[in-house]
Order: C-alpha cells, then structure tokens, then sequence
C-alpha cells in the first residue's frame, strides 16, 4: 500500500476534481444524481483514490462514505467532506471540492491531530434527485422521519428505500437501509466542510478565503393552481381562469416581495409547469417551485408569510385555486464560535486575506451544526460568482490554498474539540 506523502500542489488538487468531473450523466456540466451510475462511479473511484493514500473507506446504509485510517484509536472522529451529487447540469467543484478535501485532509493528517480526522461524502445534499436535501448528513445525525425512506420518491416513482437498494448493489452504500437512520463508524465531535463561495464576495473584494459565520435558513414550496384548461380561440378573457397568469403574477410578486424586504433576503421561482401545455388551450393547471432563503430565522419567517399570503390573493382574484406544499426546510444557524475565532486568528497569524462571512447557500454543515456537532466552513473565492452552472471555477492555486490552510487548522479545531470533552 501506497504511504507517499500526500500531494496538496494545485496541479494534484486540479488532476483529482478533473477526473471527478468526468463522472456524469449526459448533458453540459457535471450532472451526478444520487445514487445514480456516475454518482457511484465517483464515490467509488474517490474510495480507489483514499485506499491509493493508506486510508481504508467504509459506508453506512444511506451511502455515507467514510475514509479513515486503518490504524485510528477507537473513540470518537473528527469528520470532513461534502457532497458529490450534483444539481442537473452544474459543476466541477460543489460538492467536489470539499469530497476531495476531506479525502486529501484525512490522507494527511494520518495520526497527526488528537481526535482522528476521517474523510466524509455525503448523499443527496442538493435534493436533486428526491425533493428533499441533506439525505447523508440527516441519516447520520438521525434526522430522518419515520416512513420517509417509503414516501420520499424521484421523478420515476422510485423510492428513497428502492434507490438505496439499487446503490447498495452498485457498492456504494451498505445494505440494511435507513429506516433506523445510519451510524457513523465511532461517534462524530466535529465537521469541516470545505466548499467554493458559490458567490462573489471574495473574488470582488482580493480575498483567499472566507471564515463562515452563519448558514442561511430555507424554505422550499411547491405551489399548485388550478384553474380552467378552455378553447384560448373561443374564451373571452373576462371568463378565463387561466393558471399560467397566475403563476406568472405570483413569480414577479416574489421578485418584489424579495426585493422589499432587503437584502439579504433572496426569493426564486426556478420552475413552473403549465398543463396541457400547447398553443390553443388556457393552461387548466400550473405547479411553481419557490425556494426563499434569509440567514435570520425571524426574517425568514416574514418574508416566507408575505410571500404565502400575497400567492394566495392572486390566486383568489383569479379564481384559480390554490396550494402551497412545504417540501423541505431548514433553519438558519450559526458555525461553532470557537472554530471561528481559531480560524480568523490563523488565518490572521498566517497572512492569508480573509474574512468571515455568511453564506446564502444550504450545506450539510447546517445539518451537523444543528445536531450539535461543533462545525465550520472555509471558502475559497468562486471566478465570477458562478455556481450551480457547468462555468464554476476556482484557481487552481486557491483550490490548493484552502486545502493547505485546513491542513494546518485542523490539529487545532481537533484539539479544542478533544479538550472539551477532557
Ligand atoms: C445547495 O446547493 C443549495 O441549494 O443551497
Ligand atoms: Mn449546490
Ligand atoms: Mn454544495
């Protein structure tokens, strides 16, 4: 077995996320839905990867991914990663980036911290797949609903439970489900996830790394109109209950609500389906999906009743009913203060530009945060602010910065993390 240092240089870090990206489904982009065949391949060829650097890697039964050192002390870990399913169409580095990280990070950090640290990949943090995120991280912290495994299903009709069974052929979950939830292999006492921003503050401001402070809460809706599918050539517009209008009132009322409230407050429409769908008839019926995001619950909750409360209205005037389906939600919250402040003081001690941030979007960080594990993130700038778009990128040099910067971090948030239980 392979026990070469471990590789950090911006051309190893870039070679890894380029042969990551070849692991896709068709289409522009990276597009890697859980459990599916290039999801697999990835997780699989990431496991090949740690076994190539002296790690060993194990499952749980939601298709977890564990890399950790074959000669780890029994006791709890520190764990760090992220995610490799995608959204359809994205990039190289959401998720990635942090997978590889946490691979990397774990190879070279072999009995080097007082709490082991053992590399992570998580499953179905997009909700991409099924409508709802954080699967992995939910599964390991036990949040996952009685049933859920049954009623959760993908566009196909299949169903969290069947996909796990189908992934667990493939190898790349253990068999047993998650009715029960999964077990992480010794108990978890920290997370570190690393990610590009997705945003562009770093970038606009000369920075090389962001500290997150605090996570945004969301809220996703599927909103449902029906109205009247009528002859269009024939239905004089005063007798129309038409749900396409509706939903296309509602879409620019979000915009303005969204705007009206200040930022940071953010609200999308990303879809909407008209049915029947064709030239010459007035769309009977029209299903919105809505995401709405603030970083303070309060706020959240605010904007998402005015929102609520002003679709219903449109729908009222316009005499098309109205539903409103609360697919998935999480809460704002805070990093681990203390991780924070050893971040910035070793960022600050190093010379590294940084600063400490908030950010917009969703990460299983959340989920082990508010499991109360103490848990960080650490941003690297993102070229143009883009994400969830096959033209994500980072430098190579920043990739490979971040990753250094945690190597050198974590003996650190490891150590607090052991001193706190002393
Ligand atoms: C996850 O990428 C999100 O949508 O925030
Ligand atoms: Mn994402
Ligand atoms: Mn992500």
């Amino acid at each position: 077995m392979t026990t070469a240092p471990t590789d950090l240089s911006p051309l190893a870090v870039t070679q890894l996320i380029e042969t990551l990206a070849h692991f896709s489904g068709p289409g522009p982009g990276v597009t890697r839905l859980v459990y599916d065949e290039a999801w697999c391949g990835a997780q699989l060829w990431l496991a090949t990867q740690a076994r190539a650097r002296g790690l060993v890697d194990t499952r749980d039964s939601a298709g977890n991914l564990y890399l950790h050192d074959p000669r780890r002390p029994p006791g709890p870990i520190f764990l760090s990663g992220s995610h490799l399913d995608t959204v359809r169409e994205g990039g190289a580095l959401d998720g990635a980036y942090g997978a590889l990280a946490g691979m990397l990070l774990a190879a070279a950090l072999r009995g080097a911290t007082p709490v082991p640290v053992v590399g992570l990949v998580t499953c179905e943090e997009e909700g991409s797949r099924f409508p709802s995120a954080f699967l992995g991280a939910r599964a390991i912290t036990g949040r996952v609903a009685p049933g859920e495994s049954e009623s959760l299903r993908d566009e196909t009709g299949a169903s969290w439970r069947e996909a796990l069974m189908a992934a667990a052929a493939l190898g790349c979950a253990a068999p047993g489900g998650v009715e029960k939830g999964a077990t992480a292999p010794q108990p978890v006492i920290g997370f570190l996830e690393l990610h590009i921003e997705q945003g562009p503050v770093l970038e606009s401001e000369g920075l090389e790394l962001g500290i997150v402070e605090r996570i945004a809460g969301f809220r996703r809706a599927r909103i449902r109109l029906h109205g009247e599918a009528r002859h269009a050539g024939t239905t004089p517009m005063r007798m129309r209950r038409d749900a396409l209008a509706a939903a296309a009132e509602i879409a620019l009322a979000v915009e303005r609500i969204a705007r009206e409230h200040g930022e940071p407050s953010v609200a999308t429409v990303g879809a909407m389906h008209a049915t029947p769908g064709l030239y010459n008839v007035v769309a009977g019926s029209c299903e919105m999906r809505l995401d709405l995001r603030h970083v303070r619950a309060d706020a959240l909750g605010r904007l998402a009743y005015a929102i609520e409360a002003t679709a219903r209205e449109i729908a009222l005037r316009r005499n098309v009913t109205f539903a409103w389906d609360l697919v998935s939600r999480q809460e704002p919250i805070a990093m681990d203060a203390g991780f924070v402040e050893t971040a910035v003081a070793l960022a600050t001690a190093q010379g590294v530009k940084h600063r400490a941030m908030a950010s917009g979007a969703g990460h299983d960080a959340m989920i082990f945060a508010a499991a109360g594990v103490p848990s960080l993130m650490l941003f690297v700038p993102s070229q143009g602010g883009i994400s969830h778009h096959p033209d994500e990128l980072t430098a190579p040099k920043q990739l490979a910065a971040g990753i250094e910067f945690a190597r050198t971090l974590l003996p650190a948030l490891t150590e607090r993390v052991a001193g706190r239980r002393a």
